[in-house]
């Protein structure tokens, strides 16, 4: 893990801050640029996970496309180079401006989560004098095991169009003048490490490409989304995620001859290679015997053990002292559910130690707030380190 390798450099910045390992980034989308050129799929790299100019350069560098989720993620990714032709973007509200500008800037597709949104698709692109590409996006009704806060892919998900919504309304659906649909698209969660969920979805996919070509539908792209999940647990044992197993399943289970397959991965692109760094500000007992560590970073930088429960991993970088406690690690925030960890063993730790928060590349510093007007955190690079 990079911070520790350089715990004495790191103290003199200012804390909180993120640090980013573009070395372990590059080998991971080596290893997913390399696997998936050899079955043919394209990807796109959700940039929602992480928006970081830097980290968008590297990526683009590889030649992914974007995955967006509003008007702004897509202008994000134009401005850091991304060509709108290999730019997707999902999302169940959509307003009317950014559907406007997503078609004035020719994206690849829209992928449409409504039979509504359809409608005002199809309209704003007569009204720009252009025929809209777009997927429709199926609620394939999958459990995809994963944290019920961040499943998206089951019958009552506020995510997508019903496949039976579909079926009922296909004459409808292909009657619009100035939307031509694509592709089928499909997300149905985040961090899955049930691997099988896969084969499911393969399944399922092929049912429903076979049952709405019967309809007339013409896909010439089949879009699965995103999903692979990461090793919070040990990141250590699996720092590139294990995008073979992944891709041979889709290889395998998938039967879509002569579409393009497409993933929108986020999470197992930069989850590794971030890492939140906060300083000890004090260390004091609960009146019921709780060790507590105080550290200057919160819910603001990194928001996930507070709203989904989320485990990452932590590490003291820089102890100081012989020995082991057991703590409960807490933010700075005005909330009582901002706590890192509610009982971790460290070497014995005090205040101006660093810690390391590990795994915290995906939705850390893309979901920061100001809440209590916290400065937003910083960031260090490791190729900062290497020039
Ligand atoms: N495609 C679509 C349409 C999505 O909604 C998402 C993520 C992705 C792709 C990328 O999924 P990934 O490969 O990262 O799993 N904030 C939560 C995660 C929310 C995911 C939202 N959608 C977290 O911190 O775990």
């Amino acid at each position: 893990m990079l911070s520790r390798q350089i715990a004495d450099r790191l103290r003199s910045y200012e804390t909180p801050f993120y640090l980013y390992d573009i070395n372990l980034l590059r080998q991971t989308l080596e290893s997913v640029t390399a696997l998936s050129s050899k079955y043919g799929f394209k990807l796109h790299y959700a940039i929602k996970a992480n928006y970081d100019p830097h980290i968008l350069s590297v990526i683009r560098e590889y030649g992914l496309g974007a995955d967006c989720a509003s008007g702004n993620e897509v202008r994000c990714a134009i401005e850091a180079g991304f060509s709108p032709d290999g730019i997707v973007y999902a999302g169940v509200g959509k307003k009317d401006s950014e559907i406007r500008y997503a078609i004035s800037q020719g994206i690849f597709s829209i992928n449409c989560e409504s039979l509504q949104e359809l409608e005002v698709i199809d309209r704003t692109a007569r009204e720009l004098g252009k025929v809209q590409d777009i997927a429709l996006r199926i609620n394939p009704d999958i459990d995809p095991k994963t944290n019920s806060c961040i499943d998206t892919g089951q019958a009552d998900s506020k995510f997508g169009i019903s496949y039976e919504e579909v079926m009922a309304n296909a004459a409808l659906i292909k009657s619009y003048d100035n939307i031509r649909i694509r592709g089928m698209h499909l997300h149905i969660g985040s961090q899955i490490r049930e691997l099988h969920v896969f084969e499911y979805l393969c399944d399922k996919v092929n049912a429903i490409v076979d049952c709405l070509s019967g309809l007339g539908f013409n896909f010439d792209f089949v879009d699965l989304g995103g999903g692979l999940g990461v090793n919070y647990d040990i990141p250590e044992n699996e720092p590139v995620p294990n995008f073979a197993s992944v891709f041979t399943i889709v290889n395998q289970y998938l039967n879509v001859s002569g579409r393009e397959v497409h993933f929108e991965f986020g999470r197992s692109l930069v989850a590794q290679c971030g890492e939140l760094i906060t300083r000890v500000l004090f260390r004091k007992d609960t009146a019921t015997g709780r060790k507590l560590v105080v550290v200057d970073a919160s819910m603001t930088e990194l928001i996930r053990p507070a709203l989904y429960g989320a485990y990452h991993s932590i590490e003291n970088i820089t102890p100081r002292e012989e020995g082991k406690d057991r703590y409960t690690i807490v933010g700075t925030a005005c909330e009582s559910t901002d706590v890192f960890n509610q009982s971790l063993t460290l070497p014995v730790t005090s205040r101006g130690d660093l810690l390391s928060i590990k795994s915290a590349g995906a939705y850390g510093m893309s979901m920061a707030s100001r809440y209590n007007l916290h400065d937003l955190p910083g960031a260090v690079y490791s190729d900062e380190f290497d020039r």
